[in-house]
């Protein structure tokens, strides 16, 4: 099967031949990441901009490296340092972005839908980043990319997200991803912030961290995203934890062969503890370096790169 898609908006839209696709582009590419030298010529000539209008550590980096790993040339821009504090509108912004010559656009807005909408105004490829509480496709295709790396197939596994799935685009993106690869998603955290409409996305919803827990092989805690909580959905921070924070004894309910995973940034001490999130289970440092191969794999791919190439030339 050859890629045919320009954009990478949603996973939602992803088929799970498109999804394999990407993953075995980017193992392709992890293996060139180990070897002395690190880069290929790939996108040499091309400019890519990463237009980062909200706040970014790992997805920013991990695009820069893959695209510096690709030989593109790479300019970085955010809110603070754009015109947009002067009033300059997103449409405005990317349309000047694509009048300098750029080939490839990276997106993280936070409203829901920016990526769709550039993608409709501009004629170079657009890339989601992160939109609102909407889809954060990249981080799906690294999650899953590193289940896959420790599991295998993921047909049937026991996959739980524990915490603010309302307000999470990694957990939407997350979904859409776990149950197209076959794996039995439940997420679990307080009614407030994991409502039962979840169930329409094909993932068993749960209040109870105990039984959600039961023999998973895989637990994804998310953050509380109070930037996009206009009201408080329990009483307290610490009320939160004591409820719902995993710690050394609730981890004890887990598979033994169980993965610990965090799309980050981690508050220690609110949805896992410490010594967890260091621990031998943990995996979300892996995650973030998988970053890199998976964000290479999507801008070669959507680039016009021919995925059977990247694998030979692994
Ligand atoms: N996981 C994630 O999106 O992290 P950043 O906000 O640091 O990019």
């Amino acid at each position: 099967m050859s890629w045919t898609r320009k954009h990478l908006l949603t996973i939602e839209e992803l088929s799970l031949d498109e999804i394999n696709q990407i993953h075995a582009t980017a193992s392709a590419f992890k293996k060139i990441l180990g070897r002395n030298v690190k880069k290929v010529p790939a996108l040499r000539g091309k400019t890519i901009v990463n237009l980062f209008l909200e706040p970014s550590t790992r997805t920013r980096m991990a695009f820069d490296m893959a695209a510096k790993r690709l030989s593109a040339d790479v300019i970085s821009v955010d809110a603070a340092t754009s015109s947009t504090t002067k009033g300059e509108t997103l449409r405005d912004t990317a349309q000047n972005i694509q009048a300098l010559n750029a080939d490839m656009l990276i997106i993280r807005h936070s409203a829901s839908g920016s990526p769709l909408y550039l993608s409709r105004i501009l004629d170079i490829p657009v890339i989601n980043a992160g939109d609102g509480a909407h889809e954060h496709p990249t981080q799906g295709l690294l999650d899953t990319f590193t289940m896959k790396e420790h599991f295998g197939s993921l047909k049937g596994r026991k996959v739980v997200i524990l915490g603010d799935i309302l307000f999470s685009r990694v957990a939407r993106s997350n979904i859409h991803a776990l149950t197209k690869l076959g794996a039995a998603v439940t997420l679990v955290g307080p009614s407030t912030l994991v409502p039962h409409s979840f169930r329409d996305l094909g993932a068993t919803v749960s209040h109870d961290l105990k039984t959600a827990l039961a023999d998973a092989e895989v637990v994804m805690l998310l953050r509380i995203q109070h930037e996009r909580q206009s009201s408080s959905h329990f009483p307290s921070l610490g009320e939160y934890t004591s409820m719902f924070g995993l710690n050394k004894a609730r981890a004890e309910w887990l598979h033994p062969k169980a993965i610990i995973m965090h799309p980050g940034p981690i508050n220690r001490g609110v949805e896992i503890d410490s010594d967890l999130a260091d621990g031998s289970r943990s995996v979300i440092l892996e995650q973030v370096s998988n970053g890199i191969a998976v964000r290479m794999a999507v801008l070669y791919l959507c680039s016009g790169g021919i995925p059977e190439q990247a694998i030979a030339g692994a």
